[in-house]
């Protein structure tokens, strides 16, 4: 298994990450920056489990369209159960890089925690700036590695842990390179933001909570961690937490971007 899974498994974490208050607030930035207006028609690249393709549709309305593609049929079957109320939001497995819309289809588009996944990130933006009308507005949110702090026990181990989790991406610093690719693809970019993630407790439904069971999962038995180690280093998450000794804080990155 090369990258994280989007199987039905997968997708039910993802679906309770992307609840909790961290991705909630995260989501509110990027609604309030891609500003969808009633009766447009926009697209989510990598929509998952469907939480801002329902806001999306909720501001664009009836008459507007919603419209969003995942290549996971599991992620597709959360968002359909979210938004099957709004008729205007259309479902669609497909890749980002071969996108099936004709040319010049939306107002908007936006892409969030995805190309990061995408092996040819020139190809889906290049299908990107296709689909959009010119002038459309693109926004794209991803991650960089680099940005995450996380305070842990043993450096040396944490260190190791992180370089096998950076094998959940394909790009695990692709922030950095954003904007070169956006204008290389034809984009005028018009914004860069920064939004953290900030746990400076472990409480239940804080991201890191959910996200440090998917990290100690997935590197056990990657790049020399074992999965005694994995289960240590997150033995080691708890107990500080514990003892109020707990901190965690991770960036996105936001580009805005108009079509030509
Ligand atoms: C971390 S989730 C983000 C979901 C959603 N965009 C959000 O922010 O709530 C990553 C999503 O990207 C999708 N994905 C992975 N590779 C993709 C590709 N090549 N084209 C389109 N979507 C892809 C996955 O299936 C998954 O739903």
């Amino acid at each position: 298994m090369a990258m994280l899974q989007f199987d039905d498994e997968g997708a039910k974490r993802t679906d309770r990450l992307y609840a909790s208050p961290d991705v909630v607030a995260q989501r509110n930035v990027v609604l309030a920056l891609l500003a969808p207006r009633p009766g447009e028609r926009v697209l989510d690249v990598g929509s998952g489990p469907g939480y801002l393709l329902e806001s999306i549709a909720r501001a664009v309305g009836p008459s507007g369209a919603a419209h969003g593609l995942d290549p996971s049929a599991a992620m597709n079957a959360l968002a359909a159960a979210r938004t099957g109320e709004l008729p205007w939001v259309h479902l669609d497995e497909g890749d980002a890089t071969a996108l099936p819309y004709p040319d010049d289809t939306f107002d908007a588009a936006v892409s969030t925690q995805v190309y990061e996944y995408v092996p040819d990130v020139p190809a889906a933006l290049a299908e990107l700036r296709r689909v959009l009308k010119p002038g459309g507005r693109a926004l794209i949110l991803d991650t960089d590695a680099d940005s995450l702090v996380w305070h842990t026990s043993d450096l040396e181990r944490h260190r190791r842990v992180l370089d096998a989790w950076d094998e959940h991406l394909a790009h695990p610093r692709l922030p950095r390179e954003l904007s070169a690719l956006l204008k290389r693809a034809g984009f005028s970019v018009t914004g860069h933001h920064v939004h953290p993630i900030l746990n400076p407790e472990l409480t239940p439904d804080s991201f890191s909570a959910t996200q440090m069971h998917i990290v100690a999962e997935f590197v056990a038995g990657r790049r020399g961690v074992t999965t005694a180690e994995a289960e240590a280093w997150l033995a080691d998450l708890r107990e500080r937490a514990d003892r109020n000794a707990y901190f965690y804080s991770l960036n996105r990155y936001l580009f805005t971007a108009v079509a030509p």
